[in-house]
């Protein structure tokens, strides 16, 4: 039988080692998230949301606890079926743009559907992914000649090639001003919504939380729901 939930994470925890220090950045954390619903974490600088982030996007494990992506469980020993989950369900965004300095949009676009090309997906179309995300007039520029926001919906764009089913957002809107922070936002929930995509946010900007179906704060390494 096929999941309900795109993401389950149950009863997370994280300590990192640092000398002979513990530092416990999650506390027993439990969220699902279904296909469709669109979520956003807010929390202070240092609180743990990238780390959070990190878990279900399969580039972190977590000390205890389960994550789930689909029907697959993730086990920190299976690093061929990890790799293989990240690059088949998962669209991830970084804090910063991480695009490659020598690669034109287009280009950075069309290296993930080569990467992509041997587990037999549909391939998306590069040209019609920057075009659908009025990123036409980027196609040939290399991410130096682009401005930040260019820079970071291509990103985005990047994060939808692989056709992902889970996206999952690491402060999209950071380097944006308002109206461009919004823009973003609105072509994640866009995505969720047409193709029935579960996404995780992390966010400090309050402005673009009327647009996710729920808002979870992390604080102190607890994750609890807050009324929007
Ligand atoms: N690889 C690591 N090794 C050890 N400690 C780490 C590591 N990564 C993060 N930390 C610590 O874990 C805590 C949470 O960091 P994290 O980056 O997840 O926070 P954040 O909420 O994303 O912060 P910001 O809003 O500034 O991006 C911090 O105290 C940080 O110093
Ligand atoms: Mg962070």
């Amino acid at each position: 039988m096929k999941n309900e939930y795109a993401v389950q994470l149950s009863n997370i925890s994280k300590i990192y080692q640092d000398g002979d220090q513990e530092n416990l950045v999650l506390k027993d954390i439990s969220i699902n998230v279904k296909p469709g619903e669109f979520i956003a974490i807010v929390g202070p600088s240092g609180s743990g949301k990238s780390t959070f982030l990190s878990i279900p996007g399969a580039l972190l494990s977590p000390t205890e606890g389960t994550v789930i992506i689909g029907d697959t469980k993730l086990n920190k020993n299976e690093r061929k079926k990890l790799t293989k989950i990240r690059r088949e369900k998962i669209g991830f965004i970084f804090q910063s743009h991480h695009l490659l300095p020598y690669l034109t949009a287009e280009e950075q676009l069309q290296l993930i559907i080569d990467l992509n090309k041997k587990n037999g997906k549909p391939a998306m179309n590069a040209k019609e992914m920057l075009e659908d995300l009025g990123l036409t007039a980027c196609a040939k520029k290399y991410p130096a000649k682009m401005s930040g926001g260019e820079k970071q919906r291509v990103a985005i764009a990047r994060a939808f090639m692989n056709n992902p089913d889970v996206i999952l957002a690491d402060e999209p809107t950071a380097s944006l001003d308002g109206i461009r922070g919004r823009q973003v936002v609105e072509m994640i929930k866009k995505e969720v919504i047409k193709h029935k995509k579960a996404a995780i946010m992390v966010t400090h900007d309050e402005r673009v939380l009327d647009l996710v179906d729920a808002v979870y704060r992390l604080d102190n390494g607890e994750l609890k729901r807050t009324v929007k």
